[in-house]
């Protein structure tokens, strides 16, 4: 069996994340992970905080802390919220951890000793009014290609172009506005991407066509930016915060203290991360970080992104893998996810609007929001986050569909047979057609995961949920137990049995609820993590006799009062 290395793409390290955020790379990885877990697969789950760059080193400024103080408290901060959403990484690390210097600089010298690096006198934009060389990002005019009177320097967020600071007409200093900018000389390291063109369009082809392709947004990107070439790419600046130069390569930048550009890093954190987690453990745990990366044919890789992450994914890295001329382990499999949407509008941290991953989980625990955003994710297109969609999601599926056939048939027999699973007739008619219809559900469930189609995913395991429902209205155990209480007790414990089946099913979504439905039976040896088909179709793992217990309500339903002050807090329609 193949061993699954996933990484969700690095959250920034300033500002908590928006739910847009966490549905574009690592809620789907985790899910995906989770999954595969139970599925018996030799998982590692890899995220870590992106923690490099101006965007640190400013919000560190504007909270008077010096950046390394101020990474540390706000990874702390992340890692918290993402415990809060149960993703179950096995290490989040950080990009500025030791590791990450070690193996970019590595990177950095190898490239340069294969002719992939040169150093080249530039020119760069300088801003007098504040003193200092401005980063691309700090650079902010309107777009070249398309207009977009608010392109940053390094890449349009409109059209999602590159671009290069230069390019901007009418450029301005994102930190103070100032239009008096210069352009400087200084000398900085270009990694020489046209060299890999070629080499990189193959292994785009050949990567992105191996079953199961990738999705037709990752190639779609990858090949658009192929086909308008690759350029050689400034790969250092001139910031405080970030993976130094190294001395013994380049004594002259390291001296003038040049640091690798964020994006150079950032990537290589994933394998960074893999060796902070070997190392965090100790050598006794037996984490062998280099195996999942170094000659790794038996490793399956699968990134998280949204879509702005794909060009440096699919293109770039690879770009620097392949031009380390090692055998480090380059992507597989790149899912792509387009943007949520609030109302129609864009999430946008800057501007706060939309909710934001820590406010969600105040109003609401995580489950409710992993189901609903996966059954959502913006897989094909774009979706749309609306509070009347969310409550409506969560009323349906979560209380009145699964949350409600748990507690309906869990009381009633309690009512009715006491606390244990009652026996009854033998199965009948009705509960042959309902386990063939479950098989036949859960071999779609496992068919849509296998191809990281979550949407799809997520609508089988809703129909699993429901096909119990229709079960339940068909037998209608409340009245049977007027005429024939074997009948009932048949009834209740095949339902029993599908709670037991949701419980194993359900987890990679709604982890804690799947943890509630499962504790309810006290079965000894219950530590199967899947459902063979045979259990799928008799419906009898847990058999007559095994206690139970009733759980509290699984899932609150959402009044029109909570709507209307969710709408009233957040900005509805409109907003
Ligand atoms: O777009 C972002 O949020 C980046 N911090 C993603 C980095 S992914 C990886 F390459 F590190
Ligand atoms: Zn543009």
């Amino acid at each position: 069996m193949a061993r699954h290395l996933i990484t969700s793409a690095l959250p920034y390290i300033n500002g908590i994340k928006h739910l847009g955020n966490m549905v574009g790379s690592m809620l789907p990885a985790d899910v995906y992970s989770r999954y595969l877990r139970q599925r018996g697969h030799d998982v590692l789950y890899i995220c870590a905080t992106d923690e490099h760059g101006t965007p640190a080193e400013l919000a560190a400024k504007a909270q008077g802390v010096p950046v390394d103080e101020f990474c540390a408290q706000a990874h702390e901060a992340q890692k918290a919220i993402y415990d809060g959403y149960a993703l179950a990484f096995d290490y989040f690390g950080r990009s500025s951890s030791p590791q990450n210097t070690e193996i970019t600089q590595h990177f950095a010298r190898r490239l340069n000793e294969n002719g992939f690096i040169e150093e080249r006198a530039i020119r760069q934009v300088y801003s007098p009014a504040d003193g200092r060389f401005l980063p691309d990002r700090y650079v902010e005019g309107t777009c070249p290609h398309c207009g977009y009177d608010k392109a940053r320097g390094d890449q349009c967020e409109n059209c999602t172009r590159v671009l290069d600071p230069t390019d901007l007409i009418d450029p301005r200093s994102a930190i103070s506005g100032s239009t008096d900018l210069e352009v400087r000389e200084t000398k900085h390291l270009f990694l020489l991407q046209s060299k890999l063109q070629q080499e990189v369009e193959a292994w785009v082809a050949q990567t992105s066509e191996a079953a199961p392709e990738w999705p037709q947004l990752s190639t779609s990107i990858a090949r658009k930016w192929l086909t308008e070439g690759l350029h050689d790419r400034a790969i250092t600046r001139d910031l405080d915060w970030g993976v130094p130069v190294p001395a013994d390569t380049w004594p002259e930048l390291a001296a003038e203290g040049k640091v690798f550009y964020v994006w150079f890093d950032a990537p290589i954190e994933y394998i960074g991360a893999t060796k902070e987690w070997s190392d965090a453990a100790g050598e006794s745990a037996g984490h062998d970080w280099k195996s999942w990366w170094y000659e790794a044919a038996d490793v399956r890789y699968t990134q998280f992104m949204a879509k702005d992450n794909v060009p440096f994914h699919t293109v770039m890295f690879p770009a620097t893998e392949l031009g380390v001329r090692e055998p480090w382990k380059m992507v597989d499999y790149v899912k792509a996810f387009n943007w949520l949407t609030y109302y129609g509008g864009k999430f946008s941290t800057s501007q706060k609007r939309g909710v934001f991953t820590d406010q969600a989980l105040e109003i609401l625990p995580a489950d409710y929001w992993r189901y609903f955003l996966i059954a959502n994710a913006p897989e094909s297109d774009d979706s749309s986050f609306t509070w009347e969609h969310f409550t409506a999601t969560v009323n349906k599926d979560l209380a009145d569909t699964l949350g409600n056939f748990v507690n309906r048939v869990l009381s009633f027999s309690r009512k009715r047979f006491g606390e244990t699973v009652p026996a009854g007739s033998e199965a009948g008619e009705a509960e042959a057609r309902l386990g063939t219809e479950i098989a036949r559900l859960l071999a779609e469930y496992e068919e849509q995961m296998e191809a990281l189609q979550f949407r799809k995913a997520a609508a089988a395991l809703r129909a699993l949920w429901s096909a119990g429902n229709s079960y339940l209205e068909e037998k209608a155990p409340w009245l049977e137990i007027k005429t024939d209480q074997d009948a009932a007790a048949l009834t209740l414990r095949t339902a029993m049995n599908l709670i037991h089946l949701y419980a194993v099913v359900s987890e990679p979504f709604i982890p804690a609820s799947a943890a509630a439905m499962r504790t309810a039976f006290t079965l000894p040896d219950d530590t199967a993590t899947w459902i063979t088909p045979t259990q799928a179709t008799t419906l009898d793992t847990v058999p007559a006799g095994t206690p139970f217990t009733v759980p509290p309500v699984l899932f609150a339903k959402i009044t029109e009062e909570e709507l209307d002050s969710y709408k009233e807090r957040f900005g509805g329609e409109g907003a």
